[in-house]
C-alpha cells in the first residue's frame, strides 16, 4: 500500500465499522512501509492486511476482504503474504489478535492460542485536584516498555510521543513506574498503550487521573489482555463497559511474550 491507498483502506475497514482513521494507517506505514499489503483484482483494491516488524517479533493485523470477494481464498493469501514478509524481516515469532469466530483461518496457517483480550468502552472524567506525575526520560520509558511488551517498540513510542505530546504521560522519574498514551482523534480517545509496574497498585489510577486532567470528559476505549488483573479492576473502578473479545495467537517460537500482567492496554489490536 502507499499513502494514496489510505482512503480505499478506510472505505474497506468501514464495511466492518472498525473506526480506522487516516492517522492509524499513516502510523502503520511509518512503522513498517513494506508491511502494509493490499490485494488487487482487475485493478481494484479489495483487501488488505498490515504486518509490523519489531525485529524478532512481527505482528499481523487489519485482515479484511471486500464483502463481494469473500470466500475465494483472498483472506488466506493476504495472511500468507504477511507471514512471508515477516519471515523476510527475520521474525522468529509472529503474533496476531483474532476475532473469536475467525480463529480457524489462522489456526490452519499455523497460529496457536495464547490468551484472550477484552475491549472496554466508557467515558473518562477529570476528578478534583491532583499533583501531576513526575515524568521519566523517554529512553527509560522505552526500556520499561520492552520488559512488558517483549521487545523494543522504540519507533512506535517515538512516533506516539511526537503525535500526542500532551497525552504521552509517564511517571516514576528515574525509576519508571508506568506510562499511558491517550490517542485523541476525532473527538474520542483510544488509550494505547498503557503499561504499569505490575506490583504497583496506585500507578494505574495516577496515570488515568493525569490523562483525565488533560483530555477532560471524553469517550475512551482500550483493549486489555485478560491475564492483566489490574485492567479488570481499574475498568470496574472507572466504570468502563466490557465489549467484544479477541484471541491472541502466535506462530513459530513462543518467545518475547512480555508480561501481560502489567499491560493494561495494548498498543493496538493490529500491532500488539
Ligand atoms: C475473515 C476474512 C478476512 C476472510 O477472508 P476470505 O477471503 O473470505 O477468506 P478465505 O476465502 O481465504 O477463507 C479461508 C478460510 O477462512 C475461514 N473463514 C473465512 N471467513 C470466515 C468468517 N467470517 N468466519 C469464520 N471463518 C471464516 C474459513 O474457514 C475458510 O476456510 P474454508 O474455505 O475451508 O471454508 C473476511 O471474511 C473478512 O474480511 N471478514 C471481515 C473482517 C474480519 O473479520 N477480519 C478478521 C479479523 S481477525
Amino acid at each position: 500500500m502507499s499513502q494514496a491507498d489510505i482512503p480505499t483502506a478506510i472505505a474497506l475497514t468501514d464495511l466492518e465499522d472498525w473506526g480506522c482513521t487516516p492517522g492509524i494507517f499513516r502510523r502503520l506505514m511509518y512503522l513498517d512501509p513494506g508491511g502494509c499489503l493490499k490485494a488487487v483484482l482487475d485493478g481494484e483494491m479489495m483487501g488488505l492486511t498490515t504486518a509490523t516488524s519489531y525485529g524478532d517479533v512481527g505482528w499481523i493485523g487489519n485482515v479484511i476482504v471486500h464483502t463481494r470477494h469473500r470466500g475465494k481464498g483472498i483472506g488466506v493469501q493476504l495472511v500468507e503474504s504477511a507471514i512471508e514478509y515477516l519471515e523476510g524481516t527475520g521474525a522468529e515469532t509472529m503474533r496476531l489478535n483474532s476475532y473469536i469466530h475467525v480463529t480457524s483461518l489462522y489456526g490452519a496457517l499455523g497460529f496457536k492460542r495464547e490468551f484472550e483480550n477484552v475491549r472496554y468502552n466508557g467515558v473518562i472524567k477529570p476528578s478534583g485536584d491532583m499533583a501531576p506525575p513526575s515524568p521519566s526520560r523517554f529512553g527509560d520509558v522505552v526500556s520499561f516498555d520492552e520488559r512488558y511488551f517483549g521487545c523494543s517498540r522504540r519507533r512506535l513510542l517515538w512516533r506516539l510521543r511526537r503525535e500526542f505530546p500532551r497525552t504521552f504521560i509517564s511517571t516514576g522519574n528515574g525509576d519508571v513506574k508506568g506510562y499511558i498514551v491517550g490517542q485523541v482523534e476525532e473527538g474520542s480517545c483510544e488509550i494505547a498503550p498503557w503499561v504499569v509496574d505490575h506490583r504497583s497498585k496506585e500507578c494505574a489510577r495516577e496515570l488515568w487521573r493525569a490523562l483525565a486532567a488533560i483530555v477532560g470528559e471524553t469517550r475512551v476505549a482500550l483493549t486489555a489482555p485478560v491475564p492483566c488483573e489490574q485492567a479488570s479492576s481499574i475498568a470496574r473502578w472507572a466504570g468502563l463497559r466490557k465489549g467484544f473479545r479477541t484471541l491472541r495467537m502466535y506462530r513459530g517460537r513462543r518467545a518475547h511474550g512480555g508480561r501481560p500482567a502489567g499491560t493494561i492496554a495494548l498498543g493496538g489490536l493490529e500491532k500488539g
